[in-house]
């Protein structure tokens, strides 16, 4: 067997390996496990890479392999959970342009004997990476908070976005007729253009979905690469990345109960209106109780359902939380947690949160499930959650969230609010039920609030 026989061979166990890590990943109890094993695939791949014969400027990536490693370990080690998203926008970032670059790159080396097949790979795959590369340093910049987190739609953006268009397809026809690698790399500038201005309209609340869809995109032109490169590997990863990416996008859409269009171009399509930013809530006021109050309500209740939310994630209050649900149970209260698919700021944010807590997973209820229950729950604790049980989304035809399902909080007998302040949550508009005269608001960052709430129990 060659020695490029036996690379190849590797190349298969990794991807069988990429395929084993996306199975565990699918689950909280076998995400560790996946995680490794996926990790192993690509320690494993990158290792057999240096065995190709052939390869060049071994010093060079030996270079780049440490400046990568020196940058990436840190950042992952050190990185809040709340600030996730914001890495991943960062690192897929970066993917997208390093697909790009390799295409560019091997098209400047072959591209005079280029067939069309390789011509239309490189072009795809400097499309597409450079989309996902501009496009995820907006994504991060909005998640940082480094720009605003609304929607941003230029004065003539229809027409920018039109004549960007047929800018794409004239340098693809050339590039394709001609192989030009100037045609390639002028598409590359006019890509960066438009993945900021894909992104830029997107407001605050849709951006994670925004940075899923830039993730398969990123997979799609590693995809491309593969095949200009011929490596089997790159387009097995691609292929996987490109295609999980694909499936959150959709679920993702799902649980916000709109269709992707509106989360991507809703805001190009929009007729300006303020009147969906706040809610009607008039001049009620707010009611505010007592952490004592508050103990009494949830030792004498039967039945409470915890819905936990970004704020949890805040005040990094799930010990705290599991520690006082746990006080209840003792004195005969049935506790669940109403988990909302898209509560926090990433898919299954809550389940890892309270999975570290050791809270079991027969406690934590999805949404339909939680939801029919709600009328005969006597207490609902929202734990530093907002849109997720704001009832515009299912009452305000003209709110932002409009059509998202949502956790029917409104429908139980009493609903405590723990939150430091009425500012709303990620989309940025008001909550009605805060005013609620069933509503109660414990003020407070929410881990000292449940830490007090634990001791007034225990006294009740
Ligand atoms: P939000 O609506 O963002 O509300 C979080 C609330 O937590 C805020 O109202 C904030 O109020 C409170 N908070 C922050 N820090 C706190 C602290 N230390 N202690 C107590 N409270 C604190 O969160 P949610 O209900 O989880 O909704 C998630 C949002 O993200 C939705 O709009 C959803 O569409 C969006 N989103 C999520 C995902 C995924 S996959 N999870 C994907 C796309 C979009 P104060 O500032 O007053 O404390």
């Amino acid at each position: 067997m060659s020695r490029s026989d036996t690379v190849e061979l590797v190349y298969l166990v990794c991807a069988v390996c990429f395929i084993v890590a996306l199975k565990g990943l699918s689950s909280p109890r076998g995400a560790r496990v996946g995680n490794l094993v996926g990790a192993f695939g690509m320690v494993l791949a990158v290792g057999a890479t240096f065995a190709l014969p052939g390869l060049h400027r071994i010093g060079l990536i030996v270079v780049a392999l440490a400046v990568g490693t020196a940058i990436g370990l840190p950042a992952a080690r050190s990185v809040k959970m709340t600030a996730i998203p914001q890495m991943v926008a960062a690192f897929n970032g970066v993917g997208g342009a390093a697909a790009a670059l390799v295409s560019l790159a091997e098209f400047d080396r072959s591209s005079a004997h280029a067939g069309i097949g390789t011509a239309a790979a490189v072009l795809f795959s400097t499309l597409v990476g450079a989309v996902s590369f501009t496009g995820s340093v907006v994504t991060f910049a909005k998640l940082q908070e480094l720009m605003t987190g609304r929607p941003i739609v230029l004065p003539a953006q229809r027409l920018i976005n039109a004549t960007l268009g047929a800018a794409v397809v004239g340098l693809v026809v050339w590039g394709l007729a001609e192989r030009s690698v100037l045609a390639a790399v002028l598409l590359a500038v006019v890509a960066l253009a438009l993945g900021v201005l894909f992104v830029l309209p997107v407001g605050g609340a849709d951006v994670p979905v925004v940075i899923s869809l830039l993730n398969s995109f990123t997979g799609l032109a590693v995809a491309a690469t593969g095949a200009v490169l011929r490596t089997t590997l790159l387009i097995v990863a691609g292929t996987l990345v490109g295609a999980s990416g694909t499936l959150l996008t959709r679920m993702m859409s799902q649980a916000m109960g709109r269709p992707l269009s509106n989360i991507l171009f809703g805001a190009i399509s929009a007729t300006p209106t303020t009147a969906s930013v706040s809610a009607d809530v008039g001049d009620r006021a707010v009611r505010t109780g007592t952490v004592d109050d508050v103990a009494i309500l949830l030792a004498y209740a039967r039945r409470v359902v915890v819905v936990p939310g970004y704020g949890l994630a805040v005040a990094q209050a799930q010990h705290t939380v599991h520690e006082l649900a746990g006080m209840l149970e003792a004195r005969g209260v049935e506790v669940v947690y109403g988990i909302h698919p898209v509560a926090g700021r990433m898919p299954g944010h809550m389940n890892v949160l309270l999975a570290e807590a050791n809270v079991p997973y027969e406690q934590l209820r999805e949404m339909d499930d939680v939801n029919p229950q709600l009328p005969v729950t006597d207490v609902v604790l929202v734990v530093g959650a907002n849109d997720v049980v704001n009832p515009a989304a299912r009452d305000s035809p003209g709110s932002p969230i409009y059509g998202m399902p949502i956790l029917n909080v409104d429908e139980a007998r009493a609903v405590v609010f723990l939150k430091r302040s009425m500012r709303p949550g990620f989309a940025g508009i008001d909550n009605v039920l805060l005013y609620d005269p069933k509503t109660t608001m414990l003020f407070g960052d929410a881990k000292e609030t449940l830490t007090a709430l634990l001791t007034a129990v225990k006294n009740a």
